[in-house]
């Protein structure tokens, strides 16, 4: 507790640390990355709450988002490289003011904020890649990371973790900057000023009292019960997801046994495709066709059951599909043969809307199995969809729908 306690005189600027000092470059790498990661948390949170409603509003989120996965990676670059160095340095000792309790929180949380510094952008950037659609990163290296399948559990599970480790985050980070400041404040010695620019007196060697082991024991404890709580936030996401009401087998003379619906949809012209999970489909075809009508179809879609990479939530809201108010769609019209194959004149009944809609498919029958597959275009102007995104900057105004299927013939 004394304003002087090493009388030494300063010593002159080294790059690398010593003993007791941080080097230039250490110091640097420490003000470097307090920069980037206090630009990254706001910009992460301005991002995850800035709205959606117009065109003009997404297309800002979307750059915000690409701004914060962009500048993202250069933190972990500057991350990476500033752990390498502290790798190859002596590392400081902390100053002998406090108690061996604060110490080692002092130390805990200084092993936390090291861990952050890999594993925030580490799961933002898994979160990113096993997602499809919206915001990219602004570099030409692609978007997707090997062993990083795109899939929406994975997906929904790293946006846990990077929500629940950013909060370790700012929780070390507060009792960081309150341990600096309560040093330099209250305690009055250098453990602010030496990382600071320029040299402070301090001695080449410090009696060194901690152990590096129980705090960073501590650290890992805290990272596995963050990787817990951040694994039961992404799957508790995963599971309002899946719990949506199934739709009823319905009769059908031919009976899909193994199918596909997927949409796709342009999202900042890029394609974004996903799928129907849950939708029923009675079939009746005939080879021999009466009245050049083959038979007939009709397909009932659980909206709900939709996920559209990244963008499922907006794809289900109220100005889209509106599951809430229309938790299904049909479409149904008779089947008539066409010169290359096969073909329904229908009508789909979405959002409210009764639409006319073509469905041409390509049809194989070995046996009493048909595959078929085929390929409609939906204009999503023409059931109200999106108002307020008046062009195709941000979502296109075509949606293909491309249906796979196989079905037996019932025995009845
Ligand atoms: C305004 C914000 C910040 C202040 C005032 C501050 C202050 C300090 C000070 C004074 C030290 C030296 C501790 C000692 O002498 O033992 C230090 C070390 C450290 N800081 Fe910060 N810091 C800030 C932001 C950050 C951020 C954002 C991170 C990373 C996420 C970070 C990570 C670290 C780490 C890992 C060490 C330990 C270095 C080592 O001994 O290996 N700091 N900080
Ligand atoms: C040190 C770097 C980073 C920090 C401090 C950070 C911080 C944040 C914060 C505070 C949020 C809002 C809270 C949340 O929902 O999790 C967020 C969201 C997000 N971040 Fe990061 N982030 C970093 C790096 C990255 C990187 C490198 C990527 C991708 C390449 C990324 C992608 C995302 C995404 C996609 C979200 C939205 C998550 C969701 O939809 O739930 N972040 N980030």
């Amino acid at each position: 507790m004394t304003d002087q306690p090493y009388p030494t005189p300063a010593a002159p600027a080294h790059l690398g640390n010593t003993e007791a000092r941080f080097g230039a470059v250490a110091k640097t790498f420490h003000w470097l990355t307090a920069l980037l990661i206090l630009t990254m948390i706001p910009l992460g949170i301005l991002a995850q709450y800035w709205p959606y409603d117009t065109s003009e509003a997404l297309a800002v989120k979307a750059d915000l988002f690409s701004l914060h996965k962009t500048l993202g990676l250069v933190t972990f670059a500057v991350a990476l490289a500033r752990i390498l160095w502290a790798l190859i340095q002596p590392r400081p000792a902390l100053l002998p003011t406090g108690s061996r309790v604060q110490s080692f929180a002092a130390e805990t949380v200084h092993f936390a904020l090291y861990g952050a510094l890999v594993l925030v952008p580490l799961t933002g950037w898994i979160h990113h890649a096993a997602s499809t659609g919206f915001a990219p990163i602004w570099w030409p290296f692609g978007q997707t990371l090997p062993f990083v399948p795109q899939s929406q559990p994975v997906a929904d599970a790293f946006a846990g973790l990077h929500l629940v480790f950013n909060i370790v985050l700012v929780l070390s980070l507060v009792a960081h900057i309150g341990g600096a400041l309560k040093h330099h404040v209250i305690d009055r010695d250098a453990t602010l000023k030496r990382m600071l620019p320029g040299n402070c007196a301090l001695p080449d060697e410090l009696p060194s009292k901690q152990t590096h082991a129980a705090p960073i024991v501590a650290a890992i404890a805290v990272w596995g019960m963050a990787v817990a709580a951040g694994l039961g936030v992404g799957l508790a996401g995963e599971r309002t997801r899946a719990a949506e009401p199934a739709l009823e087998a319905v009769p059908s003379q031919w009976v899909v046994q193994d199918g596909t619906l997927a949409i796709t949809v342009q999202q900042l012209n890029q394609p974004v495709t996903g799928r129907f999970a849950d939708w029923t489909a009675a079939i009746d075809f005939e080879e021999r066709a009466t009245d050049g009508v083959h038979g007939d179809v009709s397909v009932t879609v659980a909206i709900p059951s939709l996920s559209l990479g990244g963008v499922t939530t907006q794809a289900l809201a109220p100005d889209f599909l509106n599951a809430d108010a229309f938790a299904t769609a049909t479409f149904s019209g008779p089947i008539r043969a066409t010169e290359t194959g096969y073909v329904v004149d229908g009508t789909l009944d979405m959002v409210g809307q009764s639409v006319p809609l073509r469905l041409p498919f390509d049809l194989v029958i070995v046996g009493d199995t048909a595959t078929a597959t085929g390929t409609a275009m939906i204009d999503r102007r023409d059931f109200a969809m999106g108002p307020t995104y008046r062009d195709e900057a941000t979502v296109g105004f075509t949606v293909t729908v491309d249906v796979a299927l196989t079905a037996t013939r019932s025995a009845e």
